[in-house]
């Protein structure tokens, strides 16, 4: 992998911040966008312009053309057997939001059990709670390890014969660590559970199969893999897309309709109403594009190598508390200490970002977390492909400046 070059591909890279170069970390949050996606952008507002299934005209004909195109690259990226089974979303947010409302509407009954985690994203377990309140529908927890990892003799002990669904995280968002999808996916259709997994974290860094996995349903986002934002992907199965009635309606989704009937289209249009991003939709086929000419393979390799250099640099560092040496992803969560104290995450984040380095601090999104980790927030670094070992080295550089005293003085 040819890091410089790649590097020359993220205009962005060449700003600052803090009035020093910009080091990006928080990669966990959005990734920036290389040259290609930004083009894919421009060039639908610069020469195609119209809108997508609604003209017929010349140009509105190459706007399907390159739409569909991109749902079929979508297809290929995720290696789903059939291209009505991608259905576009705003992000992972929207595809699990609409995933809970469907299924619990049509499929779930009161005294049902949604099984989650507490290291879960808000978006991959709230869904869950608010869609199924009225109806009696309840959250429960797979206990996580000592590490805060999702383990299968876990979510056996969790599983009981009220579960009916079964929502977690491919990569979780916090710590980093890999859910052990198939093994589970593999134990819940043996008892007819349905399986929803969130792919926010784990499509940017890993090699994606969903028939192999053998997910029900599965959602990406785009801007976290190098694309646009608003705009994602919800993989579901065939069999459950072509019964589940949408929780939008509008223009595009419906083949007719009277006073007081209605026909839907059939998957994917009818979850699809409104006109939809089509610059993003374009722009995240540039970056599975751009992705898959780097290799999923290659990138996940090089993140773990930059977490493993960071631990290395920093194993003497005794201020500095790591939360999950042991995922093997680019992520590394922590918290600096002075003097036995804790520094408060937010304030060593704005001292970092004094000297141009973007880390995210706080929750992240993940608020039960906390609780398990025994620390109120944690400071995220969050590594990727256009990331170098010079960046970790200026990162540790700083982390090494870090007290109490520095942090608070940056608001004075
Ligand atoms: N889910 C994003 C994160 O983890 C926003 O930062």
């Amino acid at each position: 992998m040819d890091n410089n070059k790649i590097r020359q591909d993220f205009p962005i890279l060449r700003r600052t911040m803090g009035g020093c170069p910009l080091v990006y970390f928080d990669n966990g949050a959005t990734t920036l966008k290389p040259q290609p996606v930004i083009d894919a952008v421009v060039n639908y507002y610069t020469y195609l312009g119209a809108n997508a299934h609604r003209g017929d005209y010349e140009m509105s004909g190459q706007v399907d053309e390159a739409f569909e195109g991109a749902r079929k690259r979508a297809q290929k990226y995720l290696n789903a057997a059939d291209v009505s089974e991608i259905v576009f979303t705003s992000g992972s947010s929207m595809g699990l939001n609409e995933v809970a409302i469907m299924v619990t509407r049509q499929f779930l009954k009161e005294g049902d059990v949604v099984l989650s985690d507490e290291s879960e994203h808000a978006s991959s377990y709230l869904p869950w709670t608010q869609a199924g309140k009225d109806k009696g529908v309840n959250v429960e927890f797979i206990p996580l390890d000592e590490e805060g990892k999702i383990t299968v003799e876990n979510f056996k002990k969790a599983l009981h014969d009220n579960v009916k669904v079964v929502a977690f995280a491919q990569v979780s968002n916090v710590l980093g660590f890999e859910a052990p999808v198939k093994e589970i996916v593999k134990i819940c259709h043996e008892r007819d559970i349905l399986v929803v997994v969130d792919g926010a974290q784990s499509t940017p860094h890993l090699p994606i199969d969903v028939q192999d996995l053998d997910v029900d349903f599965f959602a990406l986002s785009a801007h976290k893999m190098c694309g646009p934002t608003g705009i994602g992907v919800l993989y579901g199965k065939k069999k459950y897309l072509d019964v589940l009635e949408p929780v939008f309606y509008g223009g595009e989704s419906n083949a007719r309709y009277t006073k007081c009937d209605l026909v839907l289209k059939d998957s994917p249009l009818k979850f699809e109403s409104g006109t939809q991003p089509i610059e993003a939709v374009l722009g995240m086929k540039a970056a599975m594009d751009y992705i898959d000419s780097i290799g999923k393979d290659k990138i996940h390799a090089y993140e773990v190598e930059l977490k493993k250099y960071f631990l290395e640099k920093t194993k003497d560092m005794e201020n500095l508390i790591v939360y999950n040496r042991n995922s093997e992803s680019g992520i590394v969560t922590f918290n600096m200490m002075d003097n036995g104290k804790m520094i408060f995450s937010q304030d060593v984040a704005s001292y970092l970002n004094t000297k141009g380095i973007a880390v995210r601090s706080g929750q992240h999104c993940a608020k039960l977390l906390p609780d398990i980790l025994g620390a109120p927030g944690t400071i995220r670094a969050s590594f990727y492909f256009y990331n170098t070992k010079e960046e970790i080295d200026y990162f540790v550089e700083q982390l090494k400046t870090v007290t109490m005293a520095n942090c608070i003085n940056i608001f004075f």
